[in-house]
């Protein structure tokens, strides 16, 4: 049988990882630039991480939601503590999608109504609503297109207030990432999340804060929508929430009543998961590792900013962006065919930086060292 063929694949075999290094089937070491996409949070195969699932999978692995699960209740608390959010509710899932999905029906739900606003270059998910709430046509089947989403420009406050004057008796939900990751690494900016907050409150909708790629402590605060000083009604949460255990969850505002039957899942919540995500939790917070991300961000921030040739330098915490001009275009291939060097990308041309937060100071400057010289060797071979 062969593999369903949707992944443009780069040509490696990657068998075994530590911290912030891979290794391929040749022995061959690569610099995690990437975090297989935002999601190894405290490093790979973190000795505790492998450890605690390892004791709870010789235990039991899985008994459905019918009954209780302790580990539930412990990732909740544990969870409020960490988030600050511990008047919140947990719903968990298993992706980011499947959080996103959830938070919107859970809206819909609760106000009874029927529109969701999303912002241009959005990323929410492939599933109906989520897939739905992105702006990208191309991967929107017909099945999944609806008049129920509403597209503003991104942090234009004037379309917003607009558009809640027209339609905000129908709104259900304003979905937004705190910093728009497959966007290209925008940040929302503050008096616009402080506007979702306000026009929410005014015409009972509800604000959800899309955390599944910067959240989980990767900009220095467990939320980056929390910049802003206002508390979303919902937050969405996935990648980084279980360092490559699959895990999501939604964290819900105490206003919003729950009812027997009203979301559910057979896998959300199973213990390894659970046992995965209290694993990142705890080295977390024994590793320090929210204060870690936003010292290394600064300082990667910092540096990059004065290397010549790159452009737009953004982004908070672990969550970094730079723009590739034309003339170096390839670097991104270059940085991992010649340099073995994993960096993630938005298109058309920027590079995106989502290391673990553990990621050290050496390996920051291992980072950039290479990187000025994969830049130069463009250059001089252009010349
Ligand atoms: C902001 C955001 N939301 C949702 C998702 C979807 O998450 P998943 O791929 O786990 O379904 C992603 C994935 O990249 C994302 O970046």
């Amino acid at each position: 049988m062969k593999l369903f063929d949707v992944y443009p694949l780069n040509n490696i075999t990657i068998n075994r990882a530590q911290g912030s290094y891979v290794w391929d089937s040749n022995g061959v070491q690569y610099l995690d630039m990437y975090g297989g996409h935002a999601v190894i949070s405290i490093g790979h195969t973190h000795p505790h991480w492998v450890k605690r699932i390892q004791v709870q999978l010789e235990k039991i692995a899985f008994y459905s939601n019918s009954i209780i699960i302790p580990l539930q209740q412990e990732l909740a608390d544990k969870l409020g503590l960490i988030s600050g959010k511990t008047d919140y509710q947990l719903f968990l899932c298993n992706s980011g999608a499947e959080a996103n999905e959830n938070a919107l029906k859970l809206a819909s739900f609760h106000t009874g109504r029927k529109k969701v606003i999303a912002f241009t270059k959005s990323f929410h998910g492939r599933t109906s609503l989520a897939v739905a709430a992105t702006d990208n046509p191309a991967i929107v089947a017909p099945v999944n297109q609806t008049d129920n989403i509403i597209f503003l420009p991104f942090n234009d406050e004037a379309a917003l207030d607009a558009c809640f004057k027209a339609h905000g008796s129908e709104i259900a939900a304003v979905i937004i990432e705190g910093i728009q990751g497959v966007g290209g690494i925008v940040p929302a900016t503050i008096p616009f999340l402080k506007l979702i907050r306000s026009l929410c409150d005014q015409y009972g909708s509800v604000y959800i804060a899309d955390s599944v790629q910067c959240g989980y402590g990767r900009t220095g605060q467990f939320f980056a929508h929390d910049i802003a000083e206002v508390n979303a009604d919902i937050y969405s949460m996935a990648k980084g929430m279980g360092n490559g255990f699959p895990i999501g969850g939604i964290l819900i505002a105490p206003h919003i009543q729950s009812k027997h039957g009203m979301l559910g899942t057979t896998f959300g919540g199973n213990r390894l998961a659970c046992a995965a995500a209290l694993a990142v939790l705890e080295v977390m917070e024994e590793e320090n590792l929210m204060s870690m991300a936003k010292q290394r961000g600064m300082y990667l921030m910092n540096q990059l900013k004065a290397i010549e040739g790159i452009e737009n330098v953004r982004g908070r915490g672990l969550m970094i962006g730079f723009d590739v001009p034309e003339n170096l275009k390839g670097l991104k291939k270059l940085l991992l065919e010649q340099y073995n060097i994993f960096t993630g990308e938005a298109k058309p041309n920027v590079i995106r930086l989502l290391p673990s937060l553990a990621l050290s100071r050496k390996q920051a400057d291992e980072f950039l060292e290479t990187l000025k010289e994969a830049i130069l060797e463009i250059q001089t071979n252009a010349e």
